[in-house]
């Protein structure tokens, strides 16, 4: 089966009409040409083999070579296959979802809006907070804490609020209002620590000095990923969230999980949150709800910011929305793949799940970094039929959730036979 019926050479040089999303052109010189695929496995034009650990971006949960989802897809875009989603306009696949999605995360979730990817939700997210203070009469709350290594994504807002100022520097000056503090990374903690607190409760802290800082009466929200996957997959302490949610609420601060990667069983429950029981005000979310056979992603909001929407003069209503809103094919496939998860996947998943970081330092006592290793152990496995990313300090691993336990050995043996060889 093949889909370039160019040679390697020629596809490379139409290739270079593109640009690739965070690339300079040069390093992309001979791209891995990926023809096919199926469940783990990615097949390329020149005849490889490469098990990706990563999902594609973290995202195709359910593997790749379903047949399903290109029925339900073919048989919604002969039907209708978008329409639009602005008043006075729906389609059943774009209620199904939403109504399928109430509930999901957390009882108090039951309200979804449709974006198409991450990104986008997370805008929307924003977007939203403001409004729901604005409504409140309380419009000087507009500033947002996020945290160092964060990844929000690439529109101007989501690029301000990620914690990578590799991602920031070329685009300045950054949309203003949003600030970072340390993120709770109990192996190399950043921020200020004293002797008798947790790494939890240390990063809980800085939250709280932050909050101060800004002034409460300007905070609209505090935005976290449950377990931050860019800035190189920091699970939190368990004493983290619990202590992040008493201190938004005492501050009037509305809590945004960012579920963007953690979502869809990734960690071995629906949603990342509910590792820690967590209650955020709005939950963004994209990537897994399709397993990435289409664009799909949105926000939902607490009941208590859906009363507002609700409440509101028609003529001050929440003026946000996208052409590609509820698109009709895509929520057809994530109703899909939603029962495809829940009907083959949740429940052989345990722990946290298939979102896993391995840490390359140059000397276990210090713990002191060594991208360039990490940079060669990569480089290694791709060379052995691996794909991983390095994100951070770390190799990250979040592989489709049909992974069995036999291709999961074959990532250990890779990877460990790549790391013995290198030391
Ligand atoms: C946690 C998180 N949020 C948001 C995004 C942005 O999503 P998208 O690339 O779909 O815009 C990403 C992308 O990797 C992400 O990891």
């Amino acid at each position: 089966m093949t889909t370039a019926q160019l040679d390697h050479a020629t596809l490379v040089a139409h290739d270079r009409k593109q640009l690739h999303p965070l690339q300079h052109p040069t390093s992309h010189a001979d791209p891995l040409v990926v023809d096919h695929a199926e469940g783990v496995w990615l097949y390329t034009a020149d005849g490889r083999r490469v098990l990706d650990g990563m999902a594609g971006l973290w995202n195709v949960n359910i593997g790749y070579g379903n047949q399903e989802l290109p029925e339900v897809a073919a048989a919604q875009m002969r039907q209708v296959a978008y329409t639009s989603n602005f008043a006075g306009m729906t389609t059943a696949p774009a209620a199904e979802l939403a109504y399928r999605m109430a509930g999901m995360a957390h009882p108090t979730l039951n309200t979804t809006f449709f974006a198409s990817g991450g990104s986008e939700a997370n805008d929307s997210a924003f977007k939203t907070a403001r409004y729901y203070w604005y409504r409140l009469g309380r419009k000087e709350k507009y500033k947002f804490i996020a945290r160092r290594g964060a990844y929000h994504g690439i529109t101007v807002a989501a690029t301000a609020a990620t914690g990578i100022p590799r991602y920031q520097t070329m685009f300045g000056p950054m949309a203003p209002g949003f600030s970072h503090i340390p993120a709770p990374n109990p192996y190399r903690y950043d921020g200020d620590r004293r002797p008798d607190e947790t790494v939890g409760q240390a990063a809980a802290r800085a939250l709280e000095e932050a909050i101060l800082r800004e002034g409460p009466e300007t905070v609209a929200g505090f935005i976290a990923e449950p377990i931050q996957g860019v800035g190189g997959v920091i699970v939190p302490p368990d004493d983290y969230f619990p202590l992040v949610r008493a201190i938004c609420d005492k501050y009037d601060v509305l809590l945004i999980a960012d579920e963007v990667i953690c979502g869809f069983g990734r960690t071995g429950m629906w949603f990342g949150q509910q590792q820690w029981d967590l209650r955020p005000d709005i939950m963004a979310f994209a990537k897994g709800i399709t397993s990435g056979y289409l664009q799909l992603g949105g926000i939902q909001v607490s009941d208590a910011i859906r009363e507002v929407i609700d409440t509101a003069p028609v003529e001050d209503a929440w003026m946000h929305g996208y052409t590609y809103s509820g698109h009709a094919t895509a929520c057809a496939v994530g109703l899909k793949n939603l029962e495809i998860i829940e009907r083959d996947i949740v429940g052989e998943i345990r722990g946290r799940g298939l979102l896993r970081g391995v840490d390359i330092v140059k000397s276990k006592e210090t713990r002191e970094a060594d991208p360039a290793k990490a940079a060669a152990i990569y480089n290694a496995c791709l060379a052995r039929g691996l794909r991983t990313r390095n994100v951070g300090n770390a190799l990250a691993f979040a592989p489709p959730l049909v992974i069995n336990a036999d291709e999961v050995d074959q990532i250990v043996d890779i990877l460990g036979g790549v790391i013995d060889s290198l030391s």
